[in-house]
């Protein structure tokens, strides 16, 4: 590399390529001529090493361990800020005055409500569907039901649409949770904060007023500030690529929650609870270490290691600090805490874990803390995607409103058969 280019040798010739500075972090390799100067592709399946965007949302420092969101730590915004606050930040790129959040929270609030007709959906599912299923569904067919907010083109109705993702996720997730439960829906109410309304619309029951508890209601906040956005991950990218071909933000949004459903993503809140779980005892914990050691065993231990950390996840810290709090506060003696800091200590210290740089992540503490609040583990992906919603609209929109966005087209390195000639059945 020399100067502000670099050089690559390839395809007969050699190739100078511009090198771009973002304001922070590595700097990338603009190798957008490089097929048609050398008619070669750059081969990296899972991106390790590509930039598939510019962006000025978030920024990671994965060997540092550093989480910024327009440039803010994590731990501030979890510390100091609000939810509704984040999103603001998230969506407009400033932290806003008084007037303006106030304005934005009462926005938002006069969204919460879902159209009567989506109601019906539920009742089409099993009970016992997971509630992920359901959230691909029903925050699919939003499409369906708000025409007025869906050319991608018209940046007041991409506005809308954001403010309405926004509000109507934690109407939906709890109607999700009050069908798997048997209960009624509970509509939303506009007097409660964003998270408080949530709590009670996931847990009143029409006999009994719920009133939400500071406590559950900070914590439950933080949890979702830790979860807004996380720069280009798996379901990012792929609200990125859905939205790329002019899909309308409802639709890319599904297309998201549909990628963090996966175990190696969102997923992982469920499975690291109930690995927890299923360890159960102190004692126990070397056989999963054990486990998640031998390469001929497929165990790992969730909620450990990540693709950009290769430190401690900044909002792992303080979601161990959260769990600590939630669980003195509400006198709950969960033996299960006890298990994860234990089985924290040990990989820390094995040689495996160093060597490779594994650390625990966002989802190791997280589950302790929505079982405290009463959230089945089933729950615990559809509240990662409630919050992880502010970050999609707000990538979503950034990208749409970038003038050298293109389709995204990924090219690949062809494995399969050499032209051949068709054969009839009956001569094969
Ligand atoms: N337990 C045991 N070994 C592990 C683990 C783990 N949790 N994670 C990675 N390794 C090993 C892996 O076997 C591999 O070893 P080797 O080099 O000998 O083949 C090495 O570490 C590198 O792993 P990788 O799978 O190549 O790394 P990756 O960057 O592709 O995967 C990950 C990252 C998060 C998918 C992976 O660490 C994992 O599966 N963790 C458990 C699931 C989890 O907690 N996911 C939540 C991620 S944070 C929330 C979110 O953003 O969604």
């Amino acid at each position: 590399m020399a100067g502000n280019s670099a050089k690559i040798e390839a395809g007969g010739g050699t190739h100078d390529y511009a090198v771009l500075d973002g304001s922070v972090g590595p700097q990338v390799i603009d190798i957008r001529k490089l097929y048609a100067d050398t008619g070669m592709f750059t081969y990296d399946p899972g991106f390790t090493s590509t930039a598939s965007c510019d962006s000025g949302l978030t920024y990671i420092d994965g060997d540092q361990g550093i989480l910024l969101h327009r440039g803010y730590p994590i731990d501030q915004l979890a510390e100091q800020s609000s939810f509704m606050e984040v999103a603001y930040l998230l969506l407009n790129g400033e932290l806003p005055d008084k007037a303006t959040l106030d304005s934005f929270v009462t926005t938002i609030s006069r969204h919460t409500m879902v159209h009567e007709q989506l109601t019906t959906f539920y009742r089409g599912f099993r009970r016992d569907a997971h509630p992920m299923a359901i959230m691909c569904g029903v925050v699919g067919a939003l499409s369906a039901f708000y025409h007025d907010s869906t050319d991608i083109n018209d940046p007041l109705q991409r506005k809308i649409a954001s403010h309405r993702l926004i509000a109507k996720m934690p109407t939906l997730a709890a109607m999700a949770y009050k069908y798997s439960v048997g209960q009624p829906f509970v509509y939303p109410r506009n007097d409660l904060s964003y998270t408080a309304n949530f709590l009670r619309m996931t847990f009143s029951v029409p006999a009994e007023e719920y009133i939400p508890d500071p406590v559950i209601v900070d914590a439950m906040d933080k949890i979702f500030i830790l979860h807004a956005d996380h720069e280009q991950n798996a379901s990012t990218s792929t609200v990125r690529l859905a939205g790329s071909s002019g899909a309308n933000p409802f639709a890319c949004i599904a297309a998201g929650i549909a990628c963090l459903w996966g175990p190696a993503h969102g997923g992982a809140n469920e499975a690291a609870l109930n690995m927890l779980r299923e360890i159960g005892t102190v004692d126990k914990i070397p056989e999963y270490i054990a486990r998640a050691k031998n390469k001929d065993d497929p165990f790992r231990l969730m909620g450990f290691g990540h693709r950009v950390y290769k430190n401690y996840d900044p909002r792992a810290t303080v979601m161990q600090k959260t769990a600590k709090d939630v669980l003195e506060k509400l006198g709950v003696k969960d033996p299960i805490f006890d298990v994860a800091k234990e089985l924290e200590q040990i990989a820390l210290n094995d040689p495996y874990f160093i060597e490779k740089k594994l650390y625990p992540n966002v989802d190791f503490y997280s589950g302790v803390i929505l079982s405290a609040i009463g959230f089945p583990t089933d729950m615990f992906t559809v509240l990662f995607a409630l919050a992880r919603t502010v970050g999609w609209v707000a990538q979503w929109n950034e990208m749409i409103s970038d003038p050298a966005q293109k389709i995204g087209r990924p090219r690949q390195l062809y494995t399969g058969p050499t032209q051949r000639d068709y054969v009839p059945v009956d001569k094969r």
